[in-house]
């Protein structure tokens, strides 16, 4: 660990089937008034919505309802949400569902205390938050951003077309609830989704510099190789509770920070896909699934010591008889055989882009960050994009 490195995550995790049981302790700790933020109607469906308001009611709690937060939201939702939160002086908001309402939940912690153009300040400028935010707790219920323990909140302005995040240590959760059997009710594409989220965000640490022998990394190829059984598992049998519990512990660590310490970081292929996100409304996942094969392939000549490692260590294939390179681009055959028979999104035009028209667009407009092994320039950017249609 050659870097120094400075590790907090205060986020208070209960896991597992009983998990709900601790939401009534928790509440206690909070104020009467709870805003309730959720999406479009998937946890009435499944039966967590009217857990949670079992829970609510019996701990006396006035609750004011927010929901209709849509995959990938919006700025505009966050000025309706941080509106009702201010009316009902929400002590504390708890938010059931995915990343989207995480991260939506989060904006709304600060839009409810804050005041003026947010989206300047935060989203654009990355200052850091001075008033603190409304407390949000949440109930995971789809897996893979690692929002539940994070401390970020990825929000789209609509107008601007720019898809950005907001991190700051006082949008970690105060506490998240993760009961793996609340996915189940995922569908197949949401539930790939989020595993190739989850993949990203460990591929997006790993596949960067420092390369000393470092825990960050053994970490890495342990829950590699771990998503990639499980992933198996939820496919053949989604209700395989031991898959799905991986899955859900295994997206919660990646963006832990666990895996940071000595890491500088890439996070190009989720610049891309936020850029991407911000003109076609996609999944995030599957639009990462699309472009990463192109992606790792152009900077892999850059890295090939590390992507041998991952071709070796992850994809357990034979070096014997190959040059470097070609066991590193093997490791990245790999992965994009795992996408395919894993039924991710391999390409755009799977993604639901019907043509290349935005192409360049989203290239001159995505975030350049230096974290990798290449820094890319926008017609690496455009080419990785074009490669991926
Ligand atoms: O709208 P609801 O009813 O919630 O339905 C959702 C939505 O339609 C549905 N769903 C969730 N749980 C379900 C379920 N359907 C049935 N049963 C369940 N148990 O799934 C759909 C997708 O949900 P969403 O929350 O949008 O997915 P995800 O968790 O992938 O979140 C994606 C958002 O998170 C951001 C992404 O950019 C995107 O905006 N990210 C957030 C990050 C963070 N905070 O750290 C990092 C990530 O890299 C990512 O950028
Ligand atoms: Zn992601």
């Amino acid at each position: 660990m050659n870097q120094d490195f400075e590790f907090y995550n205060p986020t208070q995790v209960f896991f597992g089937r009983s998990a709900m049981e601790n939401l009534s302790g928790l509440l206690s700790l909070y104020g009467k008034n709870v805003l309730l933020a959720y999406g479009g109607g998937s946890i009435q469906q499944n039966g967590v919505y009217e857990q949670v308001m079992q829970v609510l009611q019996a701990c006396g709690k006035k609750v004011t309802e927010f929901s209709g937060i849509m995959p990938n939201p919006t700025y505009q939702k966050v000025l309706e949400g941080g509106a009702i939160a201010r009316s009902c002086g929400a002590d504390l908001i708890l938010a059931v569902g995915g990343g989207s309402v995480i991260d939506c939940a989060k904006a709304v912690s600060i839009a409810a205390v804050e005041r003026g153009d947010l989206w300047t300040r935060h989203w654009l400028e990355k200052r850091p938050v001075e008033i603190p935010p409304i407390p949000v707790g949440t109930v995971l219920t789809m897996v893979g951003t690692g929002s539940e323990m994070d401390g970020d909140a990825v929000i789209t302005n609509e107008e601007t077309k720019i898809k950005t995040s907001c991190w700051d240590y006082c949008l970690y959760p105060k506490f998240s609830i993760l009961n793996p059997e609340y996915t189940y009710s995922v569908p197949e594409y949401q539930m790939v989704s989020g595993i190739f989220d989850t993949l990203s965000h460990i591929m997006e640490i790993y596949f960067s510099p420092e390369d000393e022998d470092n825990i960050s990394d053994d970490f890495a190829e342990a829950l590699m190789g771990n998503i990639i059984r499980s992933t198996a598992a939820a496919l053949k049998d989604p209700q395989d509770y031991t898959a799905r519990s991986n899955l859900m512990w295994a997206s919660s660590l990646a963006l832990s920070g666990l895996l940071a310490p000595s890491k500088k970081e890439d996070w190009e292929v989720h610049q891309i896909q936020h850029q991407l996100g911000a003109y076609y409304d996609c999944a995030h996942g599957m639009g990462l699934a699309a472009i990463s094969p192109a992606y790792y392939r152009l900077v892999c000549p850059y890295g090939v010591p590390r992507f041998k490692r991952f071709a070796i260590n992850v994809w357990g294939l034979d070096p014997t008889g190959k040059s470097d390179l070609d066991v590193a681009m093997a490791g990245i055959d790999a992965l994009a055989a795992f996408i395919r028979d894993s039924h991710m999104t391999a390409n755009l035009r799977e993604l639901g882009i019907p043509d290349d028209s935005l192409l360049e667009t989203i290239s001159s407009t995505c975030n350049l960050r230096q974290g990798g092994y290449y820094t890319l320039t926008r017609e690496d950017v455009l080419q990785v994009l074009r490669k991926s249609f």
